[in-house]
């Protein structure tokens, strides 16, 4: 059994974490709980995409994947009562979006409304939806990064938890600038999920509070 497995305790908060590839995100959150620095089990990986390399990362730390593979049926809607499902087997205290790709139903969302996390590689509401780093060099942006946000029905609207800042640089490439962000993600994705498990952050009336104080960051500048 791998060290992850070895750590996972009944009274421990657990994670399903939703992927669709590479799935680096994934491993960080494997790593920060492997290295103790964040006190959670990853209960399943589950992907929509069959071939995604996320789902090697997760067999590699012992934990169990699923797939479900969204050609297979017939509507959105059937996809995600089937994907529900499959969370619900699990009850965890959290699911974390880490690259899923995927638009989600809003009775999905409003099932898991909050203790559902996602990473988006933008500083939101800057640069929603996808092709970020394109958008943000097209716009000639100065500062680039990273949210993470509860999830909420309209998508990468959901109230920011937490954001990194990166300078755009002279001569950045989209794989560039990425590659920049991508490290910060590492970092601020398994920070927030170590709060939620931690009972200090919480979604209450659409605002997202850290130690009951709302988290104030540009994205929520618009939220009520
Ligand atoms: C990340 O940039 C994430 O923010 C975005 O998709 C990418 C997934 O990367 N939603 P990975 O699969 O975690 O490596």
């Amino acid at each position: 059994m791998t060290t992850a497995g070895r750590e996972a305790g009944a009274g421990r908060p657990s994670l399903v974490v939703l992927i669709s590839g590479r799935g680096s995100n994934l491993q960080a959150i494997l790593d920060a709980i492997r290295e103790g620095r964040l006190h959670a089990d990853v209960r399943a990986v589950i992907s929509n995409n069959p071939d995604a390399p996320g789902l090697d990362r997760a067999r590699r730390a012992g934990v169990a994947v699923e797939v479900i593979d969204h050609r297979h049926y017939p509507t959105r809607a059937a996809f995600d009562v089937e994907l529900r499902q499959h969370i619900d087997r699990h009850s965890p205290t959290l699911v974390v979006l880490a690259g899923f790709m995927r638009i989600l139903t809003d009775d999905f969302i409003r099932h898991f409304e909050g203790r559902l996390l996602n990473i988006h590689p933008s500083l939101l509401p800057d640069f929603p939806g996808l092709n970020t780093h394109t958008q943000a060099l097209a716009a000639g942006a100065r500062e680039h990064g990273a949210t993470v946000h509860f999830v909420t029905p309209t998508v990468d609207a959901g109230p920011a938890v937490l954001q990194a800042r990166v300078a755009v640089e002279p001569g950045d490439t989209p794989a560039t600038l990425a590659e920049r962000v991508l490290r910060e993600e590492h970092r601020i994705l398994p920070e927030a999920i170590g709060w939620f498990v931690a009972g200090r952050l919480t979604l209450r009336d659409g605002q997202a509070l850290l130690d009951g104080r709302p988290v104030q960051t540009p994205a929520n500048r618009n939220l009520r």
